[in-house]
């Protein structure tokens, strides 16, 4: 196994779903519990990110809160990794201030979540030729807060899903160009964490990721959802009328992504549950998926429902967590300014 400091974030702006879960949570709780990996791990719940997009303060320090009762609940143990709030942290905003002194903007337009806002924005306002000048500065430059948060650590190890991979190669440009232009070996170029599982798609539009943001509640399992709200999405999930199963993500992304569920929830091969399927409906595919979803989930909610009153509890781990997050990334941030001659 590789070694090293492994970082990851995850914003707070909702209760999680089915895809952070197999997408994130479940690689992290295996990176933590991997007993032969000696690497630091480090968890931030991501504050300064969420504001990027606008957020009602009152559930944004909601979602703070449940996000990390969340991390808890789904297996991260405190005592063994570090767990924080980004926010709490002001070596994040200083360090990628000064990174963003070396960043090109041309680098930050090419980045394809930038390119879709602003499509989006564009689509939105056909009438009044809306250009990039309407949208926030912090949606064009926060690929450099994730530098920043990476590079406060010195994390050379990122556990991120293929939606992130261009974020994580700009971290190591901005990594490299820092080093050449203060002549330093400082950073470490941070390497991508191969996740097994692939991304999940919206059960509403499986040709979109199952994501928090979505509209349509029905689109998208949570932590929280019940059996009974487990069985009712996954039985309204869209499929095809096409006989028999098979993985086609291409061809039949709503019947893929049930088989990608089903094997994330049960560790197996994709491969080797489609096999199992190929003679069944899609009746028998969806029963066995709300069987998984639910026996996976169970624990982590009843856990969540419990964690989630418990307030001083949470604040002491997020407390000790900050003070462990905070002395590594101040002997970063005393090297930097020293080298960079503040
Ligand atoms: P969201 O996109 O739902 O707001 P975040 O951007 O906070 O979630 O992502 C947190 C983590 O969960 C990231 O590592 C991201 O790659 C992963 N993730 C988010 N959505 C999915 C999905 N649909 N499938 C797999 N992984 C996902
Ligand atoms: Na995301």
């Amino acid at each position: 196994t590789q070694c090293g400091t492994v970082f990851s974030g995850i914003q707070p702006t909702g209760i999680p779903h089915l895809g952070n879960y197999l997408g994130a949570f479940s690689n992290w709780v295996k990176l933590q519990n991997d007993a032969s990996s000696q690497s630091q791990l480090i968890f931030s719940i991501v504050g300064w990110h969420a504001l990027t997009l606008p957020q009602n303060p009152k559930e944004l320090l909601h979602s703070r809160h449940d996000m990390l009762a969340a991390l808890i609940s789904v297996g991260l143990d405190p005592s063994k990794v570090i767990i924080f709030h980004q926010d709490q942290n002001p070596d994040h905003v200083e360090l990628a201030w000064i990174l963003s002194c070396i960043t090109p903007i041309g680098k930050l337009r090419r980045m394809t979540t930038w390119k879709a806002r602003l499509a989006a924005s564009r689509n939105a306002n056909a009438e009044s030729e809306v250009d990039e000048s309407m949208l926030n500065t912090g949606l064009f430059t926060y690929p450099i807060l994730q530098a920043a948060d990476i590079l406060a650590y010195r994390a050379n190890l990122v556990p991120v899903g293929e939606d992130q991979q261009q974020h994580l190669e700009l971290s190591r440009d901005i990594a490299d160009t820092f080093n050449r232009t203060y002549h330093t070996d400082l950073f470490p170029l941070p390497q991508h964490i191969i996740t097994p599982s692939k991304r999940i798609l919206s059960l509403k539009d499986p040709t979109s990721k199952m994501s928090k943001s979505a509209v349509d509640v029905q689109s998208r399992i949570l932590l929280t959802d019940e059996y009974p709200q487990i069985r009712s999405k996954i039985r309204a999930a869209v499929t095809d009328s096409i006989a028999g199963i098979t993985y086609d993500p291409a061809g039949r992304p709503g019947t893929s992504n049930l088989l990608t569920i089903l094997a994330g929830c049960t560790d197996t091969n994709v491969s080797d549950v489609a096999k199992r399927y190929e003679t069944k409906g899609h009746g028998q595919l969806k029963a066995d998926v709300v069987e998984a979803v639910e026996e996976l989930l169970k624990a982590p909610r009843t856990e969540f429902n419990k964690l989630r009153g418990e307030t001083k509890y949470l604040a002491s781990v997020s407390e000790s967590g900050l003070g462990k997050a905070r002395s590594i990334s101040q002997r970063t941030l005393a090297e930097v300014r020293r080298l960079i001659g503040l």
